[in-house]
């Protein structure tokens, strides 16, 4: 069983998160494929996925919109989980949170069981580079790191166990 962990990630925060995620599945004993949302190529030989984005803007990262609209047909009848990661506070580990609009569309276009939002992080470098909107964020208070590798690690364990169980024996 192959599993491709692919991400869109502008400051680093998701694609950390999604080397989380991969570390999870291999000591799973999957072997698991770890690539940026831009770099996979060769989809169809994948058996299962877990997609996940960075949040700018309420809208997912756009190498990961592309690579729903160029894979969807890779992954069909597939084992397909979705996440983001985006609030830069701790509403991400009070309660579920609904899907933003592109992974509402995600949902439906690869036919996922399950979307979830883990917490993001904003870097004093973000606020170099990211402009305007960043800096006020961070004015705002809300620079930091609100990502748990606590509830990551444990989504991706449970992410396997339910490939295994949906493979067959
Ligand atoms: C300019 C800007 C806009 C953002 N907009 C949102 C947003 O609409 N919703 C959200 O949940 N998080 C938002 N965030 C937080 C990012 O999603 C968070 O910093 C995330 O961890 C970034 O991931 P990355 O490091 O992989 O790019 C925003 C951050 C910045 C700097």
């Amino acid at each position: 069983m192959v599993v491709l962990v692919a991400c869109g990630s502008t400051g680093g925060g998701t694609a950390e998160l999604a080397g989380w995620i991969a570390e999870e599945l291999r000591d799973a004993g999957f072997e698991v494929r770890l690539s940026a949302a831009a770099d996979v190529s060769g989809a169809g030989r994948y058996e299962a996925l877990v997609l996940g984005s960075a949040v700018y803007a309420a809208g997912w990262h756009p190498d990961v919109r592309r690579f729903v609209r160029r894979h969807a047909s890779d992954f069909a009848g597939k084992p397909v989980w979705l996440f983001s990661s985006g609030p830069l506070d701790t509403s991400a580990d009070d309660g579920p949170l609904p899907p933003g609009h592109h992974a509402e569309e995600a949902l439906h276009e690869l036919g996922a069981r399950e979307h979830v939002t883990f917490g993001g992080r904003m870097t004093a470098e973000a606020r170099g580079w990211l402009g305007f909107l960043a800096r006020r964020m961070a004015r705002t208070g809300r620079a930091g790191d609100f990502r748990n590798p606590l509830r990551v690690r444990g989504w991706a364990r449970d992410v396997a166990a339910q490939i295994r169980a949906s493979s067959p024996a």
